[in-house]
């Protein structure tokens, strides 16, 4: 089977690194791919991933690189080419592609969208309003004295959610996406949550549009410091499981969440084959969704596909199929922890061009892959190409084992400005 898929990052390069362990891949190309994907080889046939030199938002040019070279299955990683409709484009040209259809993306692409939804069919989540007037929304964020989430209803490259504290706050936030466009026409509307606190966990459940097969527990780091301190980031690390989720726990929550969806689905016509991802909190009052993401995130799939022992394209030929009922999902009793490594500056600005050095020595500690993010090649040398350059992750007996792994790795790995949080995974120990 000739395999295209499509991203550049950690969980692309994750992707990769388990699909080609498939014995049916016989060929896999990565558009664009990193250094590290470049690197990876079939297990079926030793031959080397190729990565091609097209954006994973060229849809044109994946299509005709698909057609032309008879892809048997494309697998797309990030939210924006779902959001775009290239599974629709794909299909459209008769070719086989994994990931939600532009309609069922919306559950990312429009938070308002995906929050009415949660309205509608009793999922659990927090009370909240839409808006495509400034000046009703600044009233609604008073009413709530500005403690409230102001989020941008269209993608905006993971930065469109200002958590504000107080009503100053809220109508900054409010002027910055509404008037001033921060991010651009994905601010035309904002949606308006209020502020829950509690722990956040991340579901992750493989749709084939009928059922919802779920993952392990896991957790992601979302700022940039330690201490949970600091500005959003895409995910500064993620371990799995979670051990203060106990199996029935987290069937109970995954339940409440993903039994109304999956009726609301039903209900409205919205056939979702990919992976849903919901951001859940763990609230005194019980889960409540923060958002829905419509692919695998970033870094939980590098968490997730070190642990899981099915082959993957199988499983994602059953989503399409939507005979994923007849699949059971095994997965290692090891705890698995990724540790990001960071470019200095990131999530703000930040160089790239730096020589990396120690990754085949972290790869070579038994039970530790190390999944490139932003990076690429520069003559013979791997060199930083963006915020998130390297997700270090590692499988062990035991939460504390594995974090040890991931940190003993991450040590041995250099580059200029190099930076990680170094709690990962310790609130759960
Ligand atoms: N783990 C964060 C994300 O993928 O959006």
């Amino acid at each position: 089977m000739k395999i295209l898929v499509i991203g550049a990052g950690g969980r692309e390069h994750a992707l990769v690194w388990k699909l080609t362990q498939s014995p049916r891949a016989t060929q896999m190309w990565c558009a664009p791919g990193n250094a590290g994907i470049g690197g990876e080889t079939l297990a079926a046939n030793g031959s080397a991933v190729e990565c091609v030199g097209i954006g994973a938002e060229d849809l044109p040019a994946l299509l005709a690189f698909a057609r032309d070279n008879q892809a048997d299955l494309t697998v797309v990683g990030p939210d924006n080419p779902l959001a775009m409709g290239i599974v629709d484009q794909f299909q459209a040209a008769g070719l086989r592609a994994w990931g939600p259809t532009q309609q069922a993306s919306q559950f990312e692409s429009s938070k308002i969208f995906s929050q009415e939804f949660m309205d509608r069919n009793g999922i659990p989540t927090m009370q909240s309003a839409s808006f495509a007037d400034a000046a009703e929304a600044k009233a609604f964020a008073a009413s709530l004295d500005g403690q409230c989430a102001v989020k941008a209803d269209g993608l905006a490259l993971g930065k469109g959610v200002l958590i504000c504290n107080n009503t100053d706050e809220a109508i900054g936030a409010i002027d910055q996406i509404m008037t001033d466009r921060a991010f651009g026409e994905a601010g035309s509307s904002v949606l308006i949550q209020e502020l829950i606190t509690g722990m956040e966990v991340s579901l992750h459940a493989l749709c084939d549009g009928k059922c919802a097969k779920l993952f392990p527990s896991s957790q992601d780091h979302k700022r940039a410091l330690d201490g949970d301190e600091g500005l959003n980031t895409g995910g500064m690390g993620a371990y799995s499981p979670v051990p203060f989720l106990s199996d029935e726990k987290l069937t109970e929550i995954a339940d409440s969440v993903l039994d109304p969806w999956l009726a609301g689905c039903a209900a409205e016509g919205i056939d979702f084959r990919g992976m849903l991802y919901p951001g859940v909190m763990l609230t005194d009052d019980g889960p409540k969704v923060l958002e829905f993401n419509a692919r695998f995130g970033d870094p939980e799939t590098q968490i997730y596909l070190t642990r899981l022992e099915n082959d993957l394209v199988d499983l994602l030929e059953a989503s399409i199929d939507g005979t994923l009922a007849g699949h059971e999902l095994r997965w290692s009793a090891q705890s698995s922890v990724c540790v990001v490594m960071a470019s200095g500056g990131y999530p703000g600005s930040y160089e790239k061009g730096k020589v990396i050095t120690g990754i085949e020595d972290a790869d070579a500690l038994p039970g530790v892959k190390v999944f490139h993010a932003g990076t690429k090649l520069d003559g013979e040398n791997v060199v930083t190409n963006g915020g998130r350059v390297l997700g270090v992750t590692a499988l062990g007996q035991g939460l504390q084992a594995a974090r040890d792994l991931a940190y003993e790795a991450a040590a041995k790995i250099q580059f200029e400005g190099a930076f990680t949080r170094s709690d990962i995974a310790a609130k759960a120990l």
